[in-house]
């Protein structure tokens, strides 16, 4: 875990307000916020004069077990990390009864009031903002923990332009149940931001739900559109797992291909299809790997989104007889090869960064993944020509290319989780019929 010395967000008030009333040693300066389970404040800490946002339980809430078991869930989950961008719990206390938790003061506002305030943001803007949070969350993923409401409302964005994911109230523990912690008047996540399990099987969902919330959250920020916005819940599920839903492109057109591919990935219906990682889906969204080197603004500036697609790949294949045949050219023309069809079947031809390899999978390389991946809805945008990938450029092929020959396209197989989604949105509209039927006959 990175320490940083001194949060930058950590501010030292100048004496501007007058206080509010006294929370322990805190004066409460300002009301920031009214959230789900009480108010927020600004507040000073008496001994060392920092700010601080001071989170105090409503009296409506002090007698529910379960919300009292989340305040004191983000406590714990929040001290313990140390993290730039997340928001670190300082402290936990009770005054005349009510609950509160002392927090590192953010000063800045949410994402989610940006985006209403501003409107839809420039692609790279969002993704640098998105690659501050998938960091935030591979740590925690990596203590095997799920945040499982990451939304907009739960991103605070400083002046400074650091992102810090917040709300870690409904925290679980990877493959142990959730303590109910589910079980309240303020309900699980916010539908539009959730993946579809969460509303089958929360108890079972894992990491990628966090990672589908993660792309609803960028979808929203590029496309300025709530993912399956204004339906009810259970048509919301109905769409979901049916991947119903307008492709940002659709929306916004000056977004990427690869963006827009990658953020359909990520919000798949299908767990299996998502990446597996967050930092997974970063790379996804900048076509390259972030293993060596962590993903920096700079690196982002210079990725540029675009596809690097300069660099020599060496391209495997077997040909009828069995023989390895080995060919060469640019990411460029690799995947302008494929896209117009000269090439098919990505499963078929394997990438190394030397002529004598190690060869592997198309799907292991960020700048080729998109072509390798086949999401559940059918990517009607992926054979479309687009200005960012400019004109074909002719792959080096050796003599022995001429064997690369055009292969049927294989039927599209509906997958066994699409087929269960479906029927379970049978029987969820059955049952609704059912109780609406009985209801109108009494
Ligand atoms: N650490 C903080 N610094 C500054 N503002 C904060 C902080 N935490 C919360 N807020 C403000 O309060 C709002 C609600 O906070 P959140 O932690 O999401 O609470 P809730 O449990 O009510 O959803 C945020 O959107 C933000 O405006
Ligand atoms: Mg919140």
């Amino acid at each position: 875990m990175s320490e940083p010395s001194e949060t930058p967000d950590t501010v030292k008030t100048q004496g501007y307000f007058q206080p509010l009333g006294k929370i322990g040693h805190y004066d409460l300066l300002k009301k920031i916020a009214e959230g789900g389970m009480g108010s927020i404040y600004m507040a000073r800490n008496t001994k060392d004069k920092t700010v601080v946002a001071i989170k105090v339980m409503s009296p409506n809430y002090v007698h529910n077990p379960v919300l009292l078991k989340r305040f004191e869930q983000e406590y714990r989950v929040a001290s313990k990390f140390n993290h730039p961008n997340l928001v670190r719990a300082l402290e936990f206390g009770t005054e005349n009864g009510l609950p509160f938790l002392v927090l590192e003061f953010v000063n800045g506002e949410s994402l989610g009031v940006l985006i209403s305030k501003q409107g839809k943001f420039e692609e790279l803007e969002g993704i640098k903002i998105i690659a501050q949070v998938a960091k935030a969350l591979n740590q925690v993923h990596k203590d095997k923990l799920i945040h499982r409401d990451v939304k907009p409302d739960n991103i605070l964005v400083g002046k400074n332009g650091i992102a810090k994911l917040t709300d870690l109230g409904l925290v679980k523990e990877v493959s142990v149940g959730d303590l109910n912690l589910t079980r309240s008047g303020r309900g699980l996540g916010t539908p539009n931001f959730m993946a579809p399990e969460q509303f089958r099987d929360a108890k079972n969902a894992d990491i990628r739900c966090d990672i589908y919330s993660l792309g609803a959250t960028l979808y929203t920020m590029l496309t300025g559109e709530l993912p399956y916005k204004s339906v009810n819940p259970l048509e919301t599920w109905m769409k979901k797992v049916q991947n119903d839903l307008p492709t940002p492109r659709e929306l916004n057109p000056r977004i990427s291909e690869r963006t827009d591919w990658a953020i359909r990935r990520a919000m798949d219906s299908d767990p299996d299809i998502r990446p597996s990682s967050c930092r997974e889906f970063v790379e996804d969204l900048v076509g390259k790997s972030t293993r060596k080197s962590t993903v920096n603004n700079a690196a982002l500036e210079k990725a540029n989104i675009k596809p690097p697609s300069e660099a020599i790949w060496f391209m495997a294949y077997n040909d009828d007889q069995g023989k390895q045949h080995v060919v060469k050219g640019t990411a460029k023309a690799i995947r302008r090869s494929f896209k117009d069809g000269i090439l098919e079947d990505p499963i078929k031809y394997k990438l190394g960064k030397s002529a004598e390899g190690p060869f592997e999978d198309m799907k292991i390389f960020p700048e080729f993944r998109d072509l390798a991946v086949h999401l559940t809805k059918p990517n009607t945008n992926a054979n479309s020509k687009t200005k960012q990938d400019g004109e074909p450029t002719p792959i080096t092929i050796p003599d022995e290319s001429s064997k690369i020959t055009k292969e049927p396209k294989r039927p599209q197989t509906e997958t066994p989780s699409k087929i269960y989604y479906v029927v379970g949105a049978g029987v969820v509209i059955a049952i609704s019929l059912i109780i609406y039927a009985v209801i109108s006959l009494r």
